[in-house]
């Protein structure tokens, strides 16, 4: 069978290594892919944006895929899902109604209103509300969290430490910071304990966690600085239990995907719940997102045993009840190799060095932001490699990715050194 990818990042180049590695993917095809996917043997890129809907189809139907595999949720909230599927293709993905989860922060609290699922209090307030907006967060205090309630590249959310902070953002947003996205804000209460990222397939109607991942947002270490999309993850994150986990598919999953169906939404895909788990151990829900996590997918999926087209095919005709997800034991730890400068300004363009060799010690190089131009591999964003391990012990795993980040050169490149430190710490 062949496969196409929608999406550019590392999360993307996981999924087509993933794809390729049994015996029933011959061909993937990405859109528009990076140096990664560019590089890689049975992989071609086309130069189409991921909402090119009839671009994409056109691709799909010409190299007669039997799988649309959709990355980022931008494509998803335009409703690309729906779109592919009236051309009768089999697309992994949401559809535009489910994709709400992710696209609009007050429709997810809502349903999470509605589905009984734990998370923090909010109020959601429009454009036309500033002063009941102020009064609000004047009445809660600080710190409290003012998130933009669309889309806004992971830039829509404040975690304020003063009220005064609260109001500035509340004041941006409204003034036009994220367009149409932070023209609504949801503003919630602030809670504190250690974030994971459970990961679900669903086929709308069974739901099956993958692994627990743990990311690092904030790009300096010891978690400070600005937040970014992530600068480092491992599976299984050893803070979810069996126990815990149990709770979450009570508690989060199953009423997520109950409360759908009750809705008529037939969501199938990822459905990925952001965690906060309470320094009182309780469970709740940050956010949830459309779609697979980036960095998270690129240590979930080396553990899989089950072929994932196995499982996403089963997602997309209902039929996850039927196949077993397997996983292979041990442990997976991936360090993002960023360009200097970000979250901020960055250069591109730059000559990467070191990857082969990197490999050829066991890692496995995922490019996020990297591009083929005349036969190099060069820098062409922010995150611009994942340097991913997998091993017996998390100390295996994080050993060997540190080892290849080693060998990796590019001008200005930087990665943090920590990566991993809340499972050493919780060892003691
Ligand atoms: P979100 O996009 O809603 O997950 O928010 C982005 C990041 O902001 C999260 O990953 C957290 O680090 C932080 N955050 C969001 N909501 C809260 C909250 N209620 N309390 C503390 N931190 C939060
Ligand atoms: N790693 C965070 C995300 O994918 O949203």
């Amino acid at each position: 069978m062949k496969v196409l990818i929608v999406g550019n990042g590392g999360r993307e180049h996981a999924l087509a290594w993933k794809l390729l590695q049994g015996s029933q993917v011959q061909q993937v095809v990405c859109v528009p892919g990076n140096g990664g996917t560019a590089t890689m043997d049975r992989c071609i890129n086309l130069p189409l944006t991921v909402d090119d809907f009839e671009g994409i189809k056109r691709a799909a139907l010409e190299h007669d895929v039997s799988l649309v595999v959709i990355g980022p949720e931008l494509p998803l909230a335009m409703g690309i899902t729906d779109y592919l599927q009236q051309q009768n293709l089999t697309v992994f993905g949401p559809c535009q109604a489910g994709a709400q989860i992710e696209a609009s922060k007050s429709w997810a609290k809502n349903l999470m209103l509605e589905a009984g699922i734990p998370t923090a209090q909010s109020a959601v307030f429009t454009d036309e509300e500033t002063e009941a907006a102020f009064a609000y967060v004047a009445e809660r205090g600080a710190p409290i969290v003012v998130k933009a309630d669309g889309l806004a590249a992971g830039k829509g959310v404040t975690v304020a430490a003063t009220i005064e902070e609260a109001q500035a953002a509340i004041e941006q947003s409204f003034s036009g910071q994220f367009g149409l996205a932070g023209e609504c804000l949801v503003i919630e209460e602030f809670l504190a304990g250690q974030e994971v990222s459970v990961l679900a397939l669903t086929d709308g109607k069974t739901v099956v966690p993958l692994l627990p991942a743990q990311d690092h947002k904030a790009v300096g270490e010891g978690d400070t600085g600005p937040n970014t999309g992530g600068m480092g993850a491992y599976a299984p994150a050893p803070l979810v239990t069996p126990e815990l986990m149990e709770q979450i598919q009570q508690q989060v999953l199953q009423p997520a995907i109950a409360t759908l169906q009750a809705r008529g939404i037939d969501y199938r895909g990822v459905l990925y719940a952001g965690l906060m788990i309470t320094n009182a151990g309780q469970i709740k829900v940050l956010e949830f997102n459309c779609r697979f996590g980036d960095p998270e997918t690129q240590v979930i999926l080396p553990l899989l045993e089950t072929p994932v087209e196995d499982l996403m095919l089963a997602c997309a005709k209902q039929q996850l009840d039927q196949v077993p997800v397997r996983w292979k034991p041990g442990a997976s730890a991936c360090v993002v190799m960023a360009a200097g400068g970000y979250p901020g300004n960055y250069q591109k363009g730059d000559l990467i060095t070191g990857i082969d060799s990197a490999q050829a010690q066991g890692a496995t190089v995922f490019h996020a932001g990297t591009r083929l131009n005349n036969n190099e591999v060069q820098t062409d964003g922010g995150r611009v490699l994942n340097v991913t391990a997998t091993g017996e012990t998390f100390d295996d795993a994080f050993a060997r990715a540190y080892a290849a980040v080693e060998g990796i050169q590019f001008e200005g490149r930087y990665y943090r050194r920590d990566i991993g430190y809340r499972v050493r710490e919780a060892r003691g």
